[in-house]
């Protein structure tokens, strides 16, 4: 049986440092099947990594619930509980710069579920290999590419056999060409293990070339605005990008998203 279904209900999330209430977000709800690629867009601001962190279970919400595969993950009741289950994979990385890339993608299994030192190995060697990464194994992470980087951590999240992958616009800085290849990888790695996913990004592109469905989010405090789902054939490739069915997608999204983001101007929130 497939798992890593999530469904968010009605959830409601603020901020009070020091009494400067900032709801971040406003009876959210939303449902994402076992084993979806699901790309969040919204303008800068609106709360999209809030949900992505109360999901991992690094903070309580103020109202409402997620469920994950019908079991109670997060209430402002329950304390939040990270879990090898939901693993994120952050923007700016967190590589131990000590450790070679082999040790760093094996940390995962050795800490977290108890295998020994050459299973964990055998494992990091297999998931560096899906991502094209074998030949610098016992490179130490300042000494590669950020592309490459980042494509390590997802090797190193995907080895502890998480239900739901957590993304935080993990290529943002990345060129485009380097993005390409990233994606590329970051599909067929998809492909093969069928995590759910959770992406998060500004770029429209991407949304639209990974997701099976794209969440437009409202500006802050977040709520789902608009629904696209993409039933674009897999396994996807660039030539993907030149069909008249994508770009009638990513037409759609930014329809979308530009509303929002008019919106957060004159809201005088930052761009998208
Ligand atoms: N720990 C915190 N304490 C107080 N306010 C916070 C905290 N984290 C986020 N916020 C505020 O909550 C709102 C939503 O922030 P969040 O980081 O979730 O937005 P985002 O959609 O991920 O933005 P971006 O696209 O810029 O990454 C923002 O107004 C932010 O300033
Ligand atoms: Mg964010």
């Amino acid at each position: 049986m497939s798992s890593g279904a999530l469904s968010v209900r009605e959830a409601t999330k603020v901020y009070d440092p020091d009494g400067a209430r900032v709801v971040a977000l406003d009876r959210c709800s939303l449902e994402i099947g076992a084993g979806d690629f699901s790309v969040v867009v919204g303008p800068s601001g609106c709360g999209k990594t809030t949900l992505l962190n109360a999901i991992a279970g690094f903070h309580e919400l103020s109202s409402g619930e997620i469920y994950l595969d019908g079991d109670l993950l997060s209430s402002p009741t329950k304390p939040a509980t990270p879990g090898a289950d939901r693993v994120v994979v952050f923007q700016n990385g967190a590589l131990f710069p000590w450790m070679t890339i082999l040790d760093n993608v094996a940390f995962g299994p050795l800490a977290a579920k108890g295998y020994s030192k050459e299973e964990a190995h055998a494992l990091a060697r297999q998931k560096l290999e899906d991502l094209g990464l074998a030949q610098i194994a016992f490179d130490y992470p300042g000494q590669i590419s950020s592309g490459m980087r980042r494509r390590a951590e997802i090797a190193r999240a995907m080895t502890l056999k998480p239900k739901v992958l957590l993304l935080d616009e993990p290529f943002r800085a990345l060129d485009a060409l380097t993005k390409t290849v990233s994606h590329q990888f970051l599909m067929e790695v998809y492909d093969r293990d069928r995590p759910t996913v959770f992406f998060i990004t500004h770029d429209l592109d991407e949304a639209v070339f990974l997701a099976s469905r794209v969440f437009v989010m409202t500006t802050r405090p977040a709520t789902v605005k608009k629904i696209l789902d993409v039933p674009l054939p897999r396994p996807r490739d660039y030539r993907l990008l030149a069909t008249a069915e994508y770009q009638s997608l990513r037409d759609e999204c930014q329809e979308a998203v530009r509303e929002e983001a008019r919106k957060a101007f004159s809201k005088g929130e930052r761009e998208m």
